[in-house]
């Protein structure tokens, strides 16, 4: 009995050694129309989005490490098929419109930023303070009420 448990402890370690081998996308491609935005609305977005929903993504170091890395691979290329901030701007004004719907959705219900997410990145959970930011902005139709959001971030490509 004993050495039945030796034997499947090693076949774990053997097998955890070679899915360390399994290719891990974890490419950014080009910020191609990043998304222009108050830069409060801005800050916030990076700040807790940006990891899952840009182009942008900083990996983690547990990104590399199978089969966490699967996960998080996972995440974010899922994350970015559903709402791009680096292709924001080539967007229709409907389908922006509804992504709006769809990020105030998200946020108020908790949903967003994914709780595995702010489970290693506390910071990116939001306050009571950033979530009327992001109200705002999604109910305002997106728009900056701000006049900062031409002047600052403006990325050219
Ligand atoms: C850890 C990765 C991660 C982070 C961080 C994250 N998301 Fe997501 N998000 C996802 C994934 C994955 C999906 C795909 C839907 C699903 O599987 O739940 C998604 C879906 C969404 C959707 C639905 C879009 C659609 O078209 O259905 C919205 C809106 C959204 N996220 C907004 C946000 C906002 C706003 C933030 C920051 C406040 C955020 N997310 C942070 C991973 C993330």
């Amino acid at each position: 009995m004993k050495k039945h448990t030796q034997k499947i402890l090693y076949g774990l370690i053997i097998v955890f050694i070679f899915i360390q081998l399994i290719p891990v996308d974890k490419s950014n491609p080009k910020t191609l129309a990043e998304i222009q935005a108050p830069s409060d609305v801005k800050t916030i977005l990076k700040n807790s989005c940006y990891d899952c929903h840009s182009n942008q993504t900083s990996w983690p170091w547990y990104s590399y490490v199978a089969p966490v890395s699967f996960l998080v691979s996972k995440d974010v290329k899922d994350g970015r098929r559903h709402l791009n901030f680096s292709i924001w701007e080539n967007l229709s004004a409907e389908k922006k419109a509804d992504k709006l719907d769809e990020i105030w959705e998200e946020v108020e219900d908790g949903e967003m930023p994914m709780p595995i997410y702010t489970f290693m990145h506390t910071k990116a959970k939001l306050t009571e303070a950033q979530k009327s930011i992001i109200k705002n902005w999604t109910r305002g139709g997106g728009n900056s009420n701000s006049m900062k959001s031409h002047t600052h971030e403006h990325d050219e490509d």
